[in-house]
């Protein structure tokens, strides 16, 4: 219930009263939804001041720099947790007890085969094709092979969907990057956790043995964690709205891979560590920084800034330790990581930026780790869409559970008005 109500004098109307919604955290919320009987629409093009449903699975504070996942601390879950305990609790709301957990990693280990038949659809894609191509390709046609327990209106069905979404996106994540190669697929290990699973089919062979270092697995692990959700981001809305008409899931999800591979969004750390590269000596940052700031320039540092946090991105503060984690056990001295670190010390300190809090995200550290994994940086927005599959099914199931409504967005029109054709065309 309301106990607030905001006023709107619509044009030619007297005022409208408008309830204001109180969510448990964050800014209170005028619900318009009545404006439309008014003969009135908002206009918000980017969704900066409209909140497109309502949601318990994960809470941003953009200006404290807070991400709460069911309401636990992204910095806690990123060192106490794992990235399937963190499935658990986005899909089911709670933290599993060890009875439940031992159950949900059970079946997830037990579904990460995919369709033999799949391996052939690969083989239609060029070898230079870029992986997030190959990836929303593959998904969506999961849909093809995976089309019992697919009432959208049934909750065990929704859960099946999310088990096979969540146990078979490593391996296809990981046929992307060994088709690319040219190399055999390799087939998953049960024995191996989440993230040793995907490290052992993305770089064993089977000619030789794959032994997964304990700390990059640790390390492959937190990046999905880090990834996992962030509430309505532009694939994350995209999920919901392809899935608002009742489509198919893996079409959903694979609508949601198509949003989140622009470098506005999941293709930022690929773009940062281009960027890193192209800047390539710790001298060359000033030039950068002076382009970035040039509005006739359309280039922009990557990594930096973010439609909500307007403080230092929680997941980036991970990330850094993460990295230096890496390159410790690695043993290596990377150059970009200097030039990431006096680049974001320069920015930090620049007028610029702190007028417009413009602050790491969580892509500036993420490519530099995922390199010196050996992993190329194509391949870096693929584990993107791996990690964040299950935000994008948790959301999906919570739209089913409210009830959906298919998501219809109006426009203020500003093309001709009506005028008679007549055709220029000789007949
Ligand atoms: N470099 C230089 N200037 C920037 C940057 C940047 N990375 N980001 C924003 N700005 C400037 C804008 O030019 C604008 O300046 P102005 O007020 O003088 O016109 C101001 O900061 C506000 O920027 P907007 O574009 O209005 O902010 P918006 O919320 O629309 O964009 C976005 C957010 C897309 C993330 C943007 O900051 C950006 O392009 N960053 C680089 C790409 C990136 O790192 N994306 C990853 C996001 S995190 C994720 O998806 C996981």
């Amino acid at each position: 219930m309301a106990d607030k109500k905001a006023t709107v004098t619509c044009p030619g109307e007297t005022a409208v009263e408008l309830d204001v919604l109180k969510g448990t955290l964050g800014q209170d919320v005028i619900d318009i939804r009545s404006l439309g009987s008014h003969g009135v629409f908002t206009f918000d093009p980017g969704f900066t001041s409209t909140a497109s449903c309502e949601s318990k699975i994960t809470f941003i504070d953009g200006d404290e720099g807070i991400l709460l996942h069911r309401g636990f601390p992204i910095d806690q879950l990123a060192t106490h947790s794992s990235y399937l305990e963190v499935s658990y609790i986005l899909l089911y709301g709670e933290k599993p007890t060890p009875q439940e957990f031992e159950e949900f990693k059970t079946t997830v280990t037990r579904h990460t085969m995919i369709h033999e038949q799949i391996t052939r659809l690969f083989h239609g894609f060029r070898r230079d094709s870029h992986p997030m191509a190959v990836l929303c390709g593959v998904t969506g046609a999961l849909a093809a092979f995976y089309h019992d327990s697919l009432d959208v209106n049934n909750p065990r069905h929704r859960e099946i969907a999310a088990f096979r979404l969540l146990s078979k996106m490593p391996t296809v994540a990981a046929m992307c990057y060994k088709y690319s190669l040219g190399q055999p697929f390799v087939y998953p290990r049960n024995n191996l956790s989440y993230a040793g699973n995907f490290l052992h089919m993305m770089f064993s062979t089977p000619c030789e043995e794959y032994v997964v270092n304990p700390v990059l697995e640790r390390a492959m692990d937190r990046i999905l964690i880090l990834h996992a959700d962030h509430e309505q981001n532009a694939s994350t809305s995209t999920v919901r709205t392809a899935g608002s008409s009742g489509a198919n899931p893996f079409a959903c999800i694979a609508a949601g891979i198509a949003s989140l591979w622009g470098p506005a969004h999941g293709g930022a750390n690929e773009a940062c560590l281009k960027m890193l590269e192209e800047i390539n000596r710790k001298e060359h940052i000033p030039e950068f920084l002076r382009r970035a700031k040039d509005k006739n320039d359309s280039f922009r540092l990557m990594g930096f800034g973010h439609r909500v946090y307007k403080n230092y991105d929680p997941r980036a503060t991970v990330m850094r330790e993460t990295c230096h984690e890496v390159l410790k056990e690695l043993g290596m001295k990377d150059d970009l990581l200097e030039v990431a670190m006096e680049l974001e010390h320069i920015a930090l300190h620049d007028p610029y930026f702190i007028e417009r809090k413009l602050y790491p995200n969580v892509d500036f550290y993420s490519g530099i780790i995922l390199k010196a994994m050996g992993i190329p940086s194509s391949m870096f927005t693929v584990i993107f869409a791996m990690a964040r599959t299950v935000g994008w099914i948790a959301h999906w199931n919570e739209m089913h559970d409210d009830g959906i409504k298919i998501a219809r967005p109006r426009q203020l029109y500003t093309g001709y008005t009506r005028r008679d054709f007549t055709s220029n065309l000789d007949k």
